[in-house]
């Protein structure tokens, strides 16, 4: 999504502002632009310059190549579009009626129709269709009203505006602006969207996301909700929304697992897909370390108290994170023995279910930006925390790969999936390591509650130690493979996947994949239910990929199958060699494991299917259209 990057120093800005738009770019965009404040002019004022391009960034830097743009003062951002279309008009920064004043955001106004009506009848003209402008207009006219009242031309005047400004807005949003009148200033705010502030060698950085300082500075101070900052060239002023000045010690970003580095593969996804093998070695050697006894087997951040009182768990999250929790729901309550809900976090904030008492509440999410997720977890807290009572407490969970986000910065309890940075925006590696996650609940949750024999849970967690080693001979058997077969299918337009029971999910994700890379439909659906509807669709132009796994239901998946199989329909395999897989136009073979442990392994030939598919078509697969790595928006 939206992506910020600002600079405040005494270097030349642009070039450092396209080198930090550029690590944001695997957020998802489709437009980008810069600001600068150039060298002060005769009236001791700077001069604002801006620069926009639709499209990649490239376009951007080699607009600025054409046309220079200089100052030690700028703000730059890549837009993915909500309102207005994805063009140069509509791109950040946004300026004021003046001229003076531009404002980057990432975010939504929702009462920018109501201010831009009031602006509009004052006589200001919008040169947008974005809720942004309203932003600097009503900088324009605050700083007016500011210097009539006798406040000075300076950085404290347009931070006092943005002050001002910020209680008239609605939404979740954050935001960089700069002035003319004011070239050592910057001024940033955050309300429920990210920003971080970065601190270098006399030059302050703000940033939607860390992993865009990386090269800059690792010294960084996040924005906390309704936050506003002052930087400037000799530090930082920092206020929370009441005005009143906070002081806190910046934190050092960990290790060099920021930073994205393509190898020499030629894609981020396929890289990402590779390295799920040591994904799962390092979660395994960090929460399941050997040679413990049997009743500690796994190190997360939850007591054996709060396991032994928790009765019920809800799990929100969005999109894939949702197919890991609903892995995660099945493990807990049929290995378990604790009943498991999982919502889409978009509908619980608005249709949460009656309140159930000693219920842990577990949020999902890669990236630990999602609106949604986030909003849903803030919402179940309030009201939690309103009835006072303590067996409706807020027990709370998280499971995200940024321990720097807002999630994670929020729950007091967070499994740290530690996958590294995922850049390809169709995520892969965190969906491993989410499931993992989920593994490790369900030993602890059926070890504590008592569910599960001794003996059962060793044999659990000592197949799932297997797991490493079994994904990297799926991953270089079936690499091959499915670029092979990935040809087949370019011009198919429907895809069907079945699985049931705990592949269910994994069917789920399979058609999410591929939507989201190459474009093709397709739908995943729990096996049985082929014959309610959805059989009407096949043909010899429909494939249906099945996930069949030796289990409690594995010969309905299988009896599924030859229905469609009956139809036409090209039939591909994800299930271990044996007689019945002879039925299947092509076979993704998967070990003999046990069914419980299946979803880590028959997932990886659905990514590099539809890796594949992609790929040959010669699609972006790393940033595929109107797809954001961070939903930071509702
Ligand atoms: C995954 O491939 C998708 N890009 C998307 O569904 C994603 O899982 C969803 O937006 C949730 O993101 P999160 O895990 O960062 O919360």
């Amino acid at each position: 999504m939206c992506g910020i990057f600002g600079v405040i120093g005494s270097r030349e800005v642009s070039s450092l502002i396209i080198d930090g738009l550029r690590k944001l770019e695997y957020r998802g965009y489709d437009s980008a632009g810069l600001a600068t404040i150039q060298n002060l002019n005769k009236n001791q004022f700077g001069e604002l310059l801006i620069r926009k391009s639709q499209g990649k960034l490239i376009n951007l830097s080699n607009l600025i190549k054409e046309k220079p743009i200089q100052g030690h003062l700028g703000i730059g951002h890549t837009r993915w579009a909500t309102h207005g279309k994805p063009n140069e008009k509509n791109a950040h920064p946004h300026i004021d009626f003046t001229g003076q004043i531009a404002v980057v955001q990432n975010g939504i106004i929702e009462n920018h129709r109501d201010l831009s009506k009031r602006l509009k009848l004052k006589g200001i003209k919008f040169n947008s269709e974005t809720d942004t402008e309203i932003i600097p207009h009503l900088l324009g006219l605050e700083i007016k009203n500011l210097l009539d009242k006798g406040l000075l031309t300076n950085g404290q005047t347009l931070l006092s505006a943005v002050q001002n400004v910020l209680s008239l807005l609605e939404g979740t949003y954050s935001i960089g602006v700069i002035w003319a009148k004011a070239p050592d200033a910057l001024v940033v705010a955050r309300r429920q969207a990210p920003l971080v502030i970065g601190c270098g060698e006399g030059e302050y950085f703000c940033a939607s996301d860390s992993t865009a300082l990386v090269g800059f500075t690792r010294t960084v101070l996040p924005l906390e909700d309704h936050e506003v900052a002052l930087l400037t060239p000799l530090g930082i002023e920092l206020y929370d929304e009441n005005g009143n000045r906070q002081y806190r010690e910046p934190s050092l970003l960990r290790g060099t697992e920021l930073f994205a580095d393509k190898k020499n593969y030629r894609h981020f996804m396929l890289k990402e897909i590779y390295e799920q093998p040591e994904t799962a070695q390092l979660w395994i050697d960090r929460y399941m370390p050997s040679g413990v006894p049997a009743e500690n087997l796994v190190a997360l951040p939850i007591s054996k108290s709060s396991i032994e009182k928790i009765e019920r768990i809800q799990i929100l999250a969005c999109g894939t994170s949702r197919h890991a929790a609903m892995v995660g729901a099945y493990l807990l309550e049929q290995f378990a023995g604790v009943p498991t809900n999982v919502f889409f976090a978009s509908e619980f904030r608005y249709s949460p279910p009656p309140l159930s008492p000693n219920t842990l509440t577990i949020g999902v999410s890669q990236s630990g930006e999602t609106a949604d997720t986030l909003a849903a977890l803030r919402m179940e807290k309030q009201r939690r925390d309103a009835i006072n009572d303590p067996d409706f407490s807020f027990h709370q969970l998280g499971i995200t790969n940024r321990l720097d986000s807002s999630l994670a910065r929020e729950l007091d309890h967070v499994i740290d999936i530690e996958s590294g940075i995922e850049i390809g925006v169709a995520a892969t590696k965190t969906f491993l390591g989410q499931m993992l996650s989920f593994y490790g609940l369900t030993i602890l949750f059926a070890s504590h509650k008592h569910k599960r024999s001794t003996q059962e849970i060793l044999d659990f967690s000592n197949e799932l130690r297997m797991v490493p080693k079994q994904l990297l001979d799926i991953i270089k058997k079936h690499d091959a493979l499915s670029k092979e077969i990935a040809r087949l299918f370019v011009e198919t337009k429907d895809v069907i996947f079945l699985g049931r029971g705990i592949n269910y999910p994994i069917a789920l994700e399979g058609a999410l994949k591929l939507k989201e890379i190459s474009y093709i439909h397709a739908q995943g659906y729990p096996a049985g239910e082929l014959k309610h509807g959805p059989i009407a669709l096949l043909d010899k132009h429909v494939p249906v990929i099945s996930i069949a796994i030796p289990g409690v239901v594995y010969e309905k998946v299988i009896s599924n199958s030859q229905e469609a199989k009956a139809r036409d329909a090209r039939l591909i395999g994800v299930a271990p060699h044996g007689p019945e897989s002879e039925m299947f136009d092509e076979l993704f073979s998967i070990p003999k494991v046990s069914e419980w442990i299946s979803p880590l392994l028959t997932v990886i030939p659905l990514q590099l299917f539809s890796y594949h598919i992609a790929s040959h078509k010669g699609l972006d697969v790393d940033q595929p259209r109107n797809l954001a790595k961070s939903v930071t928006v509702e």
